[in-house]
């Protein structure tokens, strides 16, 4: 559930009509909810009740530090995968105690400085970072808390791009393998072994797969305790879907009671690093028609948000709902393909949907609080979208458009 809904024939977010935010900052704009992310968070937090748990926000579905900071004041943590996230969350007021650190690939100077901050543990994909990690470690004088990344090979049975628990994937360690790389683990003097992880794929729209990776993880932790090795926490990754269109997704409170059934009487805490579910329905990008465009072949609506403001339609084919925000009840319902300015074929962000619409009318893209804004860019040297946060009836703007000046500030014409 989110807090953009209809009332009197136009679309509201929490207290606030969507068109005074369009007037007021412009569009393209993405606007978020503050309750709605609440409210996802809790939803989280509450499902996982009494069990020792923690969760872990992945800040990459959406990393705006008015974001991350209302989510840290509910006392979440933070899965990160660089360090530009790390500094992110410590600017947002968030506990780095409470962050995993996740990736393939960190660097020497990324692990230096979480370590410096004390994060709570980072998630180790392979033998080499094994290494490098105690490597930076001893020269601090520091002991790294870590956990492996397992692969368990389960088919996430989602888009090939964003699926990662596959043995094919060059994500994790191979399962099989996890338990002598965790003797390796234990050989090395500036690691300390704390859990176990994995994450299967994103925008899964079952439980099924979750409980077949934590069958599969569940028979290595008890391996391992066989090999004297004791693990306090294993973290089951993000990966819950959200409706977009037609899924059906299990909630935070179905998908978190079934795993915490698997895990009765082990003292285990349980961490999870939900992205999407938390951000997506909490946040909306708003795109207004620029012209109409009535092909023998196609009819296009030519809007101002293009591929560069939100990627997810012509990278995966993604579906987004794009609604009017006030909703026409006279004119002529026709088929548009909605595209933006940039010249490319797939700049789209959607396809073959049936509207009523005139140049100058304003449209809201759902579910774009998740891998939005996060994964715009400057293609075509366009600026990127403002962010607001809406809060009951009050409106703040938590980052401004870009600028030409913004864009070019760290270039330079070469001397001669
Ligand atoms: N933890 C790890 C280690 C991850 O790699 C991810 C997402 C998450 C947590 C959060 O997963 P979520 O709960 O959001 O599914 N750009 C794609 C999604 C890529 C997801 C990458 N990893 C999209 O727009 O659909």
């Amino acid at each position: 559930m989110d807090y953009f809904n209809y009332t009197d024939g136009q679309l509201f977010a929490e207290n606030v009509p969507v068109e005074t935010i369009a007037s007021e900052f412009g569009t393209p704009c993405y606007v978020y909810s503050r309750a709605t992310f609440e409210r996802h968070y809790k939803a989280y937090d509450n499902a996982l009740g009494d069990h020792p748990h923690l969760v872990c926000y992945a800040v990459k579905a959406n990393s705006n530090i008015a974001v991350l900071n209302v989510l840290a004041k509910l006392g979440s943590g933070f899965d990160i995968v660089s360090i530009g996230e790390l500094e992110r969350v410590l600017a947002a007021g968030g506990d780095p105690s409470k962050v995993v650190f996740s990736g393939v690939g960190k660097q020497p100077h990324e692990m230096r400085r979480a370590l410096e901050v004390g994060v709570h543990c980072f998630n180790v994909e392979s033998e080499a970072e094994l290494y490098r990690l105690n490597d930076v470690a001893a020269k601090m004088g520091l002991v790294a808390p870590i956990s492996l990344r397992v692969n368990p090979d389960v088919d996430a049975g989602t888009h090939p791009y964003i699926s990662t628990g596959l043995k094919e994937n060059k994500f994790g360690i191979d399962i099989q393998r996890a338990p002598d790389v965790y003797e390796l683990a234990k050989g090395l003097k500036n690691l300390a072994i704390k859990g176990v992880d994995c994450h299967i794929g994103s925008q899964l729209t079952e439980v099924r797969p979750f409980l077949d990776a934590l069958d599969r993880v569940l028979v290595l932790v008890d391996i391992l305790k066989d090999k004297g090795i004791e693990l306090k926490h294993l973290d089951l990754g993000g990966g819950l879907g959200v409706r977009y269109n037609q899924e059906t997704p299990p909630e935070p409170s179905e998908y978190a009671s079934e795993i915490i059934a698997k895990l009765k009487g082990r003292e285990l805490t349980l961490i999870m690093e939900p992205g999407r579910s938390i951000a997506a329905n909490a946040g909306i990008m708003l795109t207004r028609v620029e012209f109409l465009k009535c092909t023998e072949h196609r009819d296009f609506a030519v809007i101002d948000g293009a591929m560069n403001d939100l990627l997810r339609p012509s990278l995966y084919s993604a579906w987004q709902d794009i609604v009017p925000v006030k909703p026409r009840v006279t004119g002529e319902k026709r088929t548009y393909d909605l595209v933006g300015p940039v010249c490319e074929t797939g700049d789209f962000l959607g396809k073959d949907r049936e509207l009523i619409l005139e140049a100058g009318d304003l449209l809201a893209v759902r579910s774009a609080g998740a891998y939005g804004f996060a994964m715009s860019s400057n293609y075509n040297s366009r600026n990127r979208p403002a962010e607001v946060m809406v809060d009951g009836d009050k409106l703040h703007l938590i980052r401004q458009r870009e600028s030409i000046a913004d864009q070019i500030a760290l270039e330079k014409i070469i001397a001669e």
